[in-house]
């Protein structure tokens, strides 16, 4: 089986990683959290598109087939960039060079699957055409979201409010009880009393939040969590891609070991790593702390257990 590789700026993209694990259990796997830098929602567009190669050449380097952004605001950021200079066809020779380099020659090219806004599904569904979506505000300002949204705006009325704090108590792993609660109701009420009767998560980390979102929101509201559409998309691709069936040389099962990655300086800085079972990595180039924490909440549900 192949090795995927998913990265995000901090934990949230582990809502992403259960879904895909749910679909192809017997993948390795080599997740990659970004919390030296974490939240990126309001860093500069340039600086992210930075940490995503820098993160991808890691993955690569640590034997990962196909990359996964779980990251609706690096998606937003970067992903145009990333398809260009890792896997457009006229890429040019050094670059080829680069990929064949950090994946042991393994690819001369490189896939990358990345976070859709669900404003579709949201528009089918509502009844009182209103859809609400909830994302960090590099996500909300990029030209995707922006793109998918206009295409839907005649049909529907789309509301949108940043999630604010979301992603901090996420990763503090506050993901219930008052303070929680309180912080979710300040962004969502105000799509509630624009009348949306959908609302769409567009950001990985609030699906952790998603039971205080629905308490807020109240029965008569349907949240919508994009991953597992992300899930079966990366299973579509790979299938294209022949990366189910050809066989490719096995990836050895991980072990924790002394890792690095390049830091905006220049300079090279230690990653954590720890590996809850055999097939899966967990990276972290910041404090490991969140990864540990959510890991377990993210994987409880699942009907294999880790
Ligand atoms: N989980 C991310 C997203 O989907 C990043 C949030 C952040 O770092 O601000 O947008």
């Amino acid at each position: 089986m192949p090795t995927i590789g998913i990265f995000d700026s901090g934990a949230g993209g582990l809502s992403v990683f259960r879904e895909i694990y749910r679909t192809l259990p017997e993948a390795g796997y080599i997740y990659f959290a970004d919390n030296a830098f974490c939240p990126y929602g309001d860093k500069p567009r340039d600086f992210i598109i930075f940490r995503a190669r820098s993160i991808t050449d890691f993955l690569l380097s640590q034997g990962a087939d196909i990359i996964v952004v779980a990251c609706n605001t690096a998606t937003a950021a970067s992903i145009s960039t990333l398809r260009e200079e890792y896997s457009s066809p006229d890429r040019s020779v050094p670059m080829r060079e680069h990929i064949l380099d950090l994946s042991a020659g393994r690819h001369d090219c490189v896939r990358f699957i990345g976070m859709e806004p669900a404003v579709k599904p949201a528009a089918m569904l509502t009844k009182t055409g209103v859809i609400g979506v909830l994302a960090t505000a590099g996500t909300l300002s990029g030209q995707k979201y922006r793109r998918t949204r206009d295409v839907y705006s005649g049909e529907v009325e789309v509301v949108e409010h940043v999630g604010e704090g979301f992603v901090e108590l996420v990763e503090s792993g506050c993901v219930s009880g008052a303070v929680a609660e309180k912080t979710v109701r300040a962004s969502l009420q105000p799509l509630l009393d624009a009348g949306a009767d959908v609302i769409v998560l567009g950001c990985t980390h609030y699906p952790f939040l998603i039971d205080v979102i629905r308490q807020v929101a109240g029965p008569s509201v349907s949240v919508i969590d994009p991953a597992p559409a992300v899930a079966h998309h990366l299973v579509e691709v790979m299938q294209d891609e022949g990366l189910l069936h050809q066989p490719l040389p096995a990836s050895p099962a991980f072990m924790p070991g002394s890792m690095s990655c390049c830091m905006p300086d220049g300079s090279s800085a230690a990653v954590h790593s720890f590996v809850p079972c055999d097939n899966i990595l967990l990276c972290s180039s910041g404090s490991p702390d969140a990864v540990k924490r959510l890991f377990p909440v993210a994987f409880r549900k699942q009907s294999r257990p880790i």
